[in-house]
């Protein structure tokens, strides 16, 4: 089994992206709506959360674990992958990271996410090593997680708030922005209007998802293991309408939310 998890819901974006390239793939998802949102929160408390998630998803039968939270990989990704030395950890920084430096011709890069990401400055460090003279810009985002979980996604409000935030990246003459957060994949479509139709935007779903398949082709011995029923388990930390409503509108089908407690 894959296994998936986010500090809420927003990490369906993930499942549907490894849906998309690995179709059939059993997945265990858990999004922790109980203690979310993480973006917010300290260094230790998503670290001590992310443990926590990899170890229910491992105790589920996964072999693999995606940290789909951008906010968790930004600041938990070592110590995951120190607790759980025999588990392939993926976070979506770095598959994120490598795309925006294929599409970059003029090497002036947007990342927009979390206070908690842009706060890590992990995109930036991670550019600045690939290639130094790459130009970052970025800027916290911290009203779109609850547009997209109030499901105010074509509300007049929530362009002029996307179109408000991305002004100064717009300014400084990107031509490519990284959505470094599960929930901005679902404002694409708003956010490639505002940001100008020549701007490439890179999902950090879809990026994980890709190296999620490149990593499996070269391990065929792992893929052997993985199951391949087409099931999915989508576990939540707590179950509310407002959930099932926004994961519906996410995965675009009715999925069951099994309630778990630690
Ligand atoms: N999943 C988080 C992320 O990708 C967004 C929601 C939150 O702040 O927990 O950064």
């Amino acid at each position: 089994m894959i296994g998936i998890f986010d500090s809420g819901i927003g990490g369906l974006t993930t499942v549907k992206a490894v849906m998309k390239k690995l179709p059939g793939y059993d997945i265990v998802y858990f999004g922790d709506t109980a203690r979310t949102p993480y973006g917010t929160k300290s260094c230790k408390t998503i670290i001590n959360y992310s443990l926590e998630n990899s170890k229910f998803l491992l105790e589920n039968g996964a072999k693999i674990i995606i940290m789909a939270c951008n906010t968790a990989s930004s600041v938990a990704t070592h110590k995951v992958e120190s607790y759980f030395t025999d588990t392939p950890v993926f976070e979506v920084i770095s598959p994120a990271v490598e795309k925006a430096l294929e599409q970059s011709k003029k090497q002036q890069i947007g990342i927009i996410g979390t206070r908690g990401t842009i706060k890590s400055k992990v995109y930036e460090k991670m550019i600045k090593k690939l290639n130094p003279s790459t130009r970052i810009y970025s800027a916290p985002c911290p009203l779109l997680v609850p547009l997209v979980e109030e499901g105010w996604i074509n509300r007049p409000e929530t362009t002029t708030i996307i179109k408000k935030y991305l002004h100064p990246l717009k300014a400084r003459q990107i031509d490519t922005l990284v959505l470094g957060c599960t929930h901005y994949p679902v404002l694409k479509d708003i956010i490639q209007q505002k940001i100008g139709k020549k701007i490439a935007l890179i999902d950090s779903a879809e990026a994980v998802a890709d190296k999620v398949v490149n990593y499996l082709n070269a391990n065929p011995d792992l893929d052997k293991c993985m199951s391949k029923n087409g099931q999915t388990d989508f576990f939540v930390s707590d179950v509310t309408d407002q959930f099932k409503k926004t994961a519906k509108s996410i995965i675009k089908k009715d999925i069951e939310l099994k309630h778990i407690e630690f």
